[in-house]
C-alpha cells in the first residue's frame, strides 16, 4: 500500500468551506452535536429517532457506533453527513455549521470536499470502471487540475490494492473489492473525515479484516472516522465505542464499566449516575465508613489505600478510566475497609445509588458474574489493579 501523504496536493492541504459558514471554534472537535433532535412524521403520527443528542467527536479518533436495529444509527450518521437534516439541535463538521443558512447544493458541495462516505452496499456506479468511479468525486467538486484526476485515482486503487482492476466494471470484481473500491472513491478529495455505515456487513470476515486495517492506516494518518458496526470484532480495533439506544446515547463511563449489561439498563445506569469532581489527594471514600454507592471512574485516576500493620496507609492500586470500586461492599456488605482517593490529577467518577445498582444487577445475571469476577481478582490480590476488600 502507498502512503496516503504522497497522494496529497499541498495546495488543497487546507481544506476550504466554500460558503458553509464558520461555527465556534474547538480546534480539537471534528465532530459536535449539540441537542440534535429528529422527528419523523407518518401516517401513524410524529416518531422521533434521535431525542436529543450532544456528541463530540475529535479530530483523529476512530469511533464506532453501535445499537440494536432501528436506534437511529443510520439517521446519526446522515446529521453528521448532511444526507439528511435535523428537527432541532446544531451540527458542527470541521469547524462549519452545516445546517445554519446553508443551502442544499452547497452542503453537498462542501460535504464532496470534506467528507468521505461509505455505505453497506457500494453504491459504485455500474456503468463506469472502477477508475472512473473514484474520479467522480474529483469532477464533481472540481478537486485537481484534470490532467491529474486519473493518476490520483489509479494511486488510490493502488493503496486498497486494485490496480489490476482499475478498468474493469464494478459487476466483474468481488464485493469485497467493490467495497475497497467504494473507499478508494470516498478517499478521493482527501477528506479529513470519513463516515463508514455498516461498511463491512456486506463481507466475509477476511475482506472485513482489510477494511479494517485501511481504516486503521488512515487514522495513524491523522483521518477521523465515525463507523456505524454490529460487529463487535471491530468495535474492540476503534478508539472509542458509542452506543444509541432507542434514539439516545449511553454515557460512555457506563458502557465501558459494565459492558455486560443490557443496552436498556446501561441507559438506566445513564439517568440515574450523578457525575463527581474530586481534586487531587482529596478523599472519595474513607476506610470504615458504610459504602452506599457504585462508583465508576469517568477521567484521571483513583487511588487505593491499604492500612499496613493496622498504623500506616500504603498506595496498595491504583484504579483507571473504565475501572470501578465500592462493588465489594455492596454485593457482599460492610464498611469499606481501603480508602480511596484522588490521584495526582482531578477526577471525574459516576456514582449510583446502592439500592439502584443492586436492582439491575440482580436482573443481569452476566453483569454479575463479571463483576464477581473482578472481586475474586482483587481479593486474592493478583492483579496490578487488585484491592483487597473493597
Ligand atoms: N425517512 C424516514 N421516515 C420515517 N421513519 C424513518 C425514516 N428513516 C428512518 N426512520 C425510522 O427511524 C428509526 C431509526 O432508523 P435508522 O435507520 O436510523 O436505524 P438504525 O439504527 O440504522 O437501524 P439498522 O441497524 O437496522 O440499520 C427506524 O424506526 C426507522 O423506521
Ligand atoms: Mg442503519
Amino acid at each position: 500500500m502507498t502512503s496516503l501523504d504522497s497522494l496529497r496536493t499541498p495546495s488543497l492541504s487546507a481544506l476550504t468551506i466554500d460558503s458553509v459558514q464558520r461555527a465556534e471554534e474547538s480546534p480539537e472537535a471534528m465532530i459536535q452535536l449539540h441537542g440534535v433532535v429528529k422527528r419523523f412524521s407518518n401516517a401513524a403520527g410524529v416518531f422521533t429517532v434521535l431525542k436529543g443528542i450532544d456528541l463530540t467527536i475529535n479530530r483523529g479518533e476512530f469511533v464506532s457506533i453501535v445499537g440494536k436495529s432501528g436506534s437511529g444509527k443510520s439517521t446519526l450518521l446522515n446529521m453528521i453527513t448532511g444526507i439528511d437534516h435535523p428537527t432541532e439541535g446544531q451540527v458542527v463538521v470541521n469547524g462549519a455549521d452545516i445546517y445554519t443558512g446553508v443551502s442544499e447544493s452547497q452542503r453537498s458541495k462542501w460535504r464532496g470536499r470534506n467528507l468521505g462516505i461509505v455505505f453497506q452496499f457500494f453504491q459504485l456506479l455500474p456503468m463506469l470502471t472502477l477508475l472512473e468511479n473514484v474520479m467522480l468525486p474529483m469532477d464533481y467538486v472540481d478537486m485537481y487540475d484534470f490532467d491529474e484526476r486519473p493518476n490520483r485515482a489509479m494511486d488510490l486503487l493502488k493503496l486498497v490494492g486494485l490496480e489490476k482492476f482499475a478498468n474493469k466494471l464494478p459487476v466483474l470484481v468481488s464485493t469485497g473489492q467493490q467495497q475497497l473500491a467504494a473507499i478508494a472513491r470516498a478517499m478521493a478529495c482527501d477528506p479529513p473525515l470519513l463516515v463508514a455505515d455498516e461498511p463491512t456487513g456486506n463481507l466475509d470476515s477476511r475482506s472485513a479484516d482489510t477494511i479494517i486495517q485501511l481504516f486503521e492506516l488512515f487514522v495513524s494518518q491523522g483521518k477521523t472516522i465515525a463507523m456505524v458496526t454490529h460487529d463487535p470484532s471491530l468495535t474492540s480495533r476503534t478508539h472509542r465505542n458509542i452506543i444509541l439506544s432507542d434514539g439516545e446515547l449511553i454515557d460512555e463511563t457506563v458502557s465501558r464499566s459494565l459492558p455486560q449489561l443490557r443496552h436498556r439498563h446501561m441507559m438506566e445506569f445513564t439517568r440515574l449516575a450523578k457525575e463527581q469532581i474530586y481534586q487531587p489527594h482529596e478523599t472519595i471514600l474513607s476506610r470504615n465508613d458504610p459504602v452506599n454507592h457504585f462508583f465508576m471512574i469517568r477521567d484521571g485516576e483513583v487511588e487505593i489505600l491499604l492500612l499496613q500493620d493496622d498504623k500506616h496507609e500504603f498506595v496498595f492500586s491504583r484504579l483507571r478510566p473504565g475501572e470501578f470500586f465500592g462493588e465489594v461492599e455492596l454485593l457482599r456488605g460492610g464498611s469499606s475497609i481501603a480508602s480511596v482517593r484522588a490521584a495526582e490529577k482531578p477526577v471525574k467518577v459516576l456514582s449510583l445509588p446502592r439500592a439502584d445498582f443492586l436492582r439491575v444487577i440482580q436482573e443481569s445475571p452476566i453483569t454479575a458474574e463479571a463483576i464477581d469476577k473482578v472481586i475474586q481478582k482483587r481479593l486474592n490480590g493478583n492483579t496490578p489493579h487488585a484491592t483487597r476488600n473493597l
